[in-house]
């Protein structure tokens, strides 16, 4: 029972009404007061209010959470603090011994992205001196009067908005830190704590990443903020400024907004590239991608910062070379390598270093052939093959379109390759073609992969 009290007792220096004073610290929590905490949790749960841990109270407590107090029911801190700046730094500043460092890194800068795509806030990282968000991996008592309490429970907490050590996370390092749904996934658990460092309070909505309860079932690569997280965060910064390009349009037309989330199931739908990925399908769409686990299952939608934060958005063309368990995504003159979420070092690299002539200024589509380890490159009217294993273009290329793909429109967005046949993406549109009977046997709608 002790760490129960605990949670109760010591936190409440976050929650007190004046939180960007470092005197609360000093404040002597009476038993009342914690009574209060005590009902005042019950009601936030939505738990019968007796004011004394009882068992479904002691129940909802033992689940998986986060270590800020669930009181108030409001969505930002008392007194709404926030950050009056929007370019933030943030530091890394130890380790846990769970996870390689690239994998912690790479949870970090994934779960501060997604706050920075619903909001003007931006976060870059510094590695030495103080940053407004230090993140740190710590045991037991650490210094700041809100213990950790060993293996399960309280997983991490943070601190609003402000100077010093506000704005901070602190992982519990008791913790089994992963990357996977075993143990407890960091990015989630780093998502919802870097709510915190923002000037998010809890949310009572189970579908908010800010419900203090984790819930480790979902998928932690999914679109992780509800419309009430989106809100809560918007209410203090407000929505993210328009992209540079949108900005130049003329003054006349629509008023500068961010791309809207494609809808799978609009007729004029087309992709700016499609690979697979250890036998998923990725279709690629503005800064999204919808993820297919299973050719006849529900595709999912997601942002592709969340997956691979230095990737751009609007890709040109993207491929699986199964042999080397990687993806080669382009865009204009740059090629990324990609295995599983982890952008690979040495990357975006030029298109060039591939063999192509410097006429050539961005490639439409790609697809790699399992069996004979070759890679088919369209660009504009032409293709050329590139061979995996020797890792250079082969002989007598660039050859048209036309002439060995007779029927397929020319100008290919993405290929993909299922079922033994060769699906072509033009527009709304897509060429399935028998390679072995060299010709079109199906024109689709391009989104009929999405299930519509
Ligand atoms: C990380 O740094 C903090 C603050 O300096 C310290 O309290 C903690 O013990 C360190 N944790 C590890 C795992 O080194
Ligand atoms: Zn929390």
């Amino acid at each position: 029972m002790h760490h129960l009290a605990t949670l109760v007792l010591l936190c409440l220096p976050v929650c007190s009404a004046y939180p960007l004073h470092g005197t609360v610290r000093q404040e002597d929590p009476s038993v009342d007061l914690a009574q209060k905490k005590i009902q005042e949790m019950q009601k936030f749960l939505g738990l019968k209010v007796t004011g004394k841990l009882d068992s479904s109270t002691v129940e909802v407590m033992h689940k998986p959470r986060c270590g800020v107090p669930d009181v108030g029911g409001f969505s930002t801190f008392p007194g709404t603090p926030k950050w009056r700046k929007n370019k933030l730094t943030y530091r890394i500043v130890n380790y846990t011994l769970d996870l390689p460092r690239e994998a912690v890194d790479s949870a970090i800068e994934k779960a501060l992205k997604v706050w920075e795509e619903v909001t003007p806030l931006s976060f870059s990282r510094i590695y030495e001196g103080e940053a407004d968000i230090m993140v740190s991996f710590e045991v037991g008592a650490h210094g700041d009067f809100h213990y950790f309490d060993g293996p399960g429970h309280i997983l991490a907490h943070a601190y609003p908005p402000g100077p010093g050590f506000y704005g901070d996370v602190h992982f519990d390092d008791d913790e089994k830190w992963t990357q996977g749904t075993s143990g407890t996934n960091l990015f989630l658990v780093a998502a919802h704590e870097f709510g915190h460092s923002l000037g998010l309070f809890h949310s009572d909505n189970p579908e908010a990443l800010m419900y203090p309860v984790y819930k480790f079932s979902t998928n932690p690569a999914q679109l992780l903020l509800s419309q009430d997280d989106i809100a809560g965060i918007q209410s203090l910064y407000g929505p993210p400024p328009p992209s540079p390009d949108v900005l130049m349009v003329p003054m006349s037309s629509v008023p500068p907004r961010r791309p809207e989330m494609p809808a799978k199931c609009d007729p004029t739908l087309s992709f700016d590239a499609i690979s697979t990925l250890r036998g998923e399908l990725l279709f690629f769409k503005d800064r999204y991608f919808w993820r297919k686990v299973h050719w006849n299952s529900q595709p999912e939608l997601h942002l592709i910062s969340v997956f691979w934060p230095s990737l751009p958005s609007d890709l040109d063309a993207a491929y699986e070379a199964h042999s080397r368990d990687t993806v080669f995504m382009f865009k204009g003159n740059k090629v990324w390598a990609v295995r599983g979420n982890e952008v690979q070092a040495g990357y975006p690299k030029d298109i060039h270093t591939l063999g192509f002539p410097p006429t050539v200024k961005k490639i439409d589509a790609a697809i790699s052939d399992k069996e004979t380890k070759k890679t088919f490159f369209f660009v504009d009217n032409k293709y050329w093959r590139f061979d995996e294993m020797k890792q250079s273009m082969d002989r007598g290329f660039p050859r048209l379109i036309a002439d060995d793909f007779p029927g397929v429109e020319p100008q290919v967005d993405a290929v993909l390759q299922e079922f033994g046949f060769l699906y072509f993406f033009h527009g709304s549109l897509q060429f399935e073609f028998d390679p072995n009977a060299r010709k079109v046997t199906h024109i689709l709608k391009s989104n009929s992969w999405l299930l519509c």
